[in-house]
């Protein structure tokens, strides 16, 4: 039972599978304020082509109220074919750029991490896969993501597209800071990604993240250039513990690692660096699947389970919520994504139940107390 005061906590559906992947994860939340397991306030919110079509506007103001007034946001996902010809200002994917730079959430944290029930769920060998557990540390709020110049202009008569790769110190220097900082308490080893043999952005990266070590000796750090680190991350990922890069080589990587651990659907994500942390599970709104109870939502409850560790400080509840995942996927429990020969294939909303009386079990035995 947590005492203290009552924390608050917006929930984003967005688009596509987003709300299908929430409302297991909103319910769970609601019951578990419902029970006084936690004293939680929980408020929701539009966000994406869900709040273009009601507001014309896909990050409205009262959503960024919202969140700013919040202790956590929980976000599911934005985006689909529907709003790809919006103008740029308009589109979904332009409103999680705006609440991460909002919230000041400069460090996304997305762990990729073996659960040993999925080793054969992977496309890569279970040998090569064993014991894998990395975080990619993405900067968030900078680099070609955020950089200007931008736009598309006409030069000319040519039209030209353009956007620009840049790093300041004290951007990099945050970052950094926060790679070797979880490192400590993990395996003590930063990989740092950059292309620093072509990008001047790069250069500037590894020569402050070199610099940055000398205050965590106890740290070891190699560089790495990003198309060398994608074909690593396939052929021996165990290789890595911590890797820190920016905003484009850390989307793209943790897509990547996510396949590694036998699907997108599993890897969660907590960015933070402002006052209130947002936690989003990497996948996008998968529009190929939405609406067909499909989806598989352990991202979604992984990405609450790290609300639950860093915003509300509740490691307890985050490590049943953990094991219920664990426990539902060992007793071969599975939506499609990671479906084996043996297991039995649920939807999105059964999966979602599975988990929740699995989390209740866990909670009920006093294992957050362990
Ligand atoms: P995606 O992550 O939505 O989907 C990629 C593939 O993974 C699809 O085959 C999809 O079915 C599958 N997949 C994704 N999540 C899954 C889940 N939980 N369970 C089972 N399968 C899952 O990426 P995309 O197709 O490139 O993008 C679709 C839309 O989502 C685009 O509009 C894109 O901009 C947006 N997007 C949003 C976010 C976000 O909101 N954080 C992240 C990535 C992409
Ligand atoms: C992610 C997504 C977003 C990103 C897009 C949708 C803006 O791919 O969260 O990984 O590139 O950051
Ligand atoms: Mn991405």
């Amino acid at each position: 039972m947590t005492t203290g005061t009552t924390r608050k906590v917006l929930l984003l559906p967005g688009d596509g599978i987003g709300p299908e992947v929430m409302a297991p994860v909103a319910e769970l939340l609601l019951e578990l304020a419902k029970r006084k397991v936690l004293p939680v306030e929980v408020r929701e919110g539009l966000i994406g082509g869900a709040a273009y079509d009601k507001t014309g506007h896909p990050l409205p103001p009262e959503t960024v109220s919202l969140a700013l007034d919040s202790d956590a946001v929980l976000l599911a996902a934005v985006g689909g074919p529907r709003y790809d010809t919006l103008p740029y200002e308009h589109r979904p994917e332009r409103a999680l750029l705006g609440i991460r730079e909002k919230l000041g959430a400069f460090a996304n944290l997305r762990p990729a991490k073996l659960i040993p029930q999925l080793a054969n769920a992977s496309t890569l060998k279970p040998e090569v896969i064993a014991g894998l557990d990395l975080l990619v540390v993405r900067e968030l709020t900078g680099g070609i993501y955020f950089g200007a110049p931008r736009g598309i202009v006409t030069e000319n008569g040519v039209r030209v597209g353009i956007n620009t790769e840049r790093y300041s110190e004290p951007e990099i220097e945050r970052i950094a800071r926060v790679a070797f900082t979880v490192a400590r308490n993990r395996r003590k080893k930063v990989t740092s990604v950059d292309k620093a043999n072509v990008l001047e952005s790069s250069v500037l990266w590894r020569e402050v993240v070199t610099r940055v070590q000398k205050d965590f000796p106890e740290v070891a750090l190699d560089h790495m250039y990003v198309d060398n680190a994608a074909m690593q991350l396939v052929r021996n990922p165990g290789q890595f513990d911590v890797i820190v890069t920016g905003n484009i080589f850390g989307d793209i990587l943790s897509d990547e690692a996510s396949q590694l651990t036998g699907s997108i659907g599993m890897l969660a994500s907590a960015s933070v660096g402002g006052r209130t942390g947002l936690f989003e599970p990497i996948h996008g709104s998968a529009p190929d699947i939405a609406g067909k109870d499909m989806a598989n939502p352990s991202a979604m409850f992984l990405s609450f389970a790290m609300l639950l560790d860093h915003s509300l400080r509740e490691p307890g509840l985050a490590r049943s919520l953990e094991r219920g995942v664990e426990s539902v996927l060992g007793e071969g429990i599975r939506t499609k994504d990671i479906a084996e020969p043996g297991s039995q294939v649920v939807g999105c909303a059964e999966m979602g139940r599975r988990i929740t009386r699995a989390f209740w079990t866990h909670h009920e035995k006093g294992a957050d107390k362990t």
